[in-house]
């Protein structure tokens, strides 16, 4: 008998993970490297969240707290679906979990039935398909093109659907490749939904407070309000209020998943953390003014990455709406020989390669399902931004 589950044979570690450990290895051995693989924000918690959290100690406020979340939280949750993306939803329709991973996860595990299908547009965030493999799923990956800044087409949605698919799991703006949709690119692919009226919707808004321009951000159900009953919106305080370590996310939906959500959660962590919880109603009710000082000085980091990568030879990389991701393509040196006398046959040399040469840590596409591309996050400083695209610049220089 095994000792080990049969779920993890098809379960792979986080390539991004793996970056972050090798970049920091590198970097203790003494090599001056710059890891621009981190999915955070780079800023500090703003203070009225983090006083919140102190108050919520010194009140005593350190016992378990109902599963779902507490009423205020839940309450705060609901106004800000009302406020920001015009959605009725009552407390008892949300959920609060230890981020917006447990919510995912939990959706998952409380709707998937062995060779349940769940398509998802590639470039994806890699814990997607593993969290739907741990639960017995099956991930159908739908490639986009770069040609089409990254985003599915409504034709290649109604394509991958099948009598087995349980979700659609819609990402925007996306981790990996930024890409965020507008209301009419998202009303295509919600037409679509509207034809299968068994297939439901995941979708996962983490980054909606970071798009740039002009750009407006939409969300399944205020797209096409008739989705309401099959939609599960999901959000959360990490990178929004650069909380990734405060561990809070939520969701709302029809009330049967999120009853069969906080059974499981029940059985399993519980509430969330009750201080990071009582941070996360300040976040949420109290001032939003850290938001667009953020998105901007997001804004001026995409641009500056974006023009320099667009002058390293065999780059090309779209200029996408939101996140603090950029998702290059690297097929112009694919065939070329690096400095170390390696071949880059795939996009996975090619990261190796610039570590190894230039000393800059960046995630190759194939791990995000979509290549030959890379992935660059900026949630670093401009100073450090633009060493490492010099560096990219020069490595891409010499490759012959
Ligand atoms: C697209 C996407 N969804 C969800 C999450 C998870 O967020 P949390 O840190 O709240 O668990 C991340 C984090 O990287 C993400 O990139």
């Amino acid at each position: 008998m095994a000792f080990l589950a049969d779920a993890l044979s098809r379960v792979k570690p986080s390539a991004t993970i793996a970056v972050s450990q090798k970049a920091r290895e590198l970097k203790a051995s003494g090599r001056d490297v710059i890891g621009l693989g981190a999915g955070e924000p780079d800023f500090d918690t703003p203070d009225n969240i983090k006083k919140a959290a102190i108050d919520a100690i010194n009140r005593g406020e350190t016992k378990y707290t109902p599963v779902s979340g507490i009423p205020e939280l839940r309450e705060a949750i609901s106004k800000k679906f009302k406020r920001e993306n015009n959605l009725d939803y009552t407390a008892a329709q949300t959920i609060v979990g230890t981020g917006g991973k447990q919510i995912l996860f939990n959706a998952f595990m409380a709707t998937i039935n062995a060779g349940d299908e769940v398509v998802i547009p590639a470039p994806y965030w890699v814990s997607y398909p593993e969290m739907v493999s741990i639960c017995g799923g099956t991930p159908v990956f739908v490639a986009t093109a770069q040609e089409n800044n990254f985003k599915l087409t409504a034709e290649d949605l109604d394509k991958a659907i099948t009598p087995k698919t349980k979700w659609f799991l819609f990402n925007s703006p996306s981790n990996p490749s930024g890409a965020a949709y507008s209301h009419a690119e998202l009303k295509a692919l919600t037409d679509v939904l509207l034809k299968h009226p068994h297939v439901w919707v995941l979708t996962d808004d983490m980054y909606e407070h970071l798009t740039y321009g002009d750009f407006k951000f939409a969300t399944p159900v205020e797209v096409e309000p008739k989705l309401y009953d099959r939609t599960l919106t999901m959000n959360g305080v990490s990178k929004a209020y650069a909380m990734t370590g405060w561990r809070i996310g939520y969701a709302a939906g029809p009330l049967a998943l999120i009853k069969a959500m906080d059974m499981i959660q029940g059985q399993q962590t519980s509430g969330a953390c009750s201080i990071a919880q009582w941070a996360a109603v300040e976040a949420l009710n109290g001032t939003q003014d850290f938001i667009p000082e953020n998105k901007k000085i997001f804004e001026g980091r995409r641009d500056l990455v974006v023009s320099m990568l667009n002058q390293a030879k065999g780059i090309s990389c779209p200029s996408p709406e939101g996140a603090f991701y950029v998702y290059p393509s690297c097929k112009g040196l694919i065939g070329k020989t690096a400095p170390t006398g390696k071949v880059i046959e795939t996009d996975e040399d090619f990261v190796s390669e610039l570590l190894e040469s230039e000393g800059v840590a960046v995630v190759h596409g194939s791990a995000f399902g979509l290549g030959p591309n890379f992935r660059i996050s900026y949630a670093t400083s401009e100073a450090l931004l633009e060493e490492a695209c010099k560096r990219i610049q020069r490595f891409c220089a010499a490759c012959k």
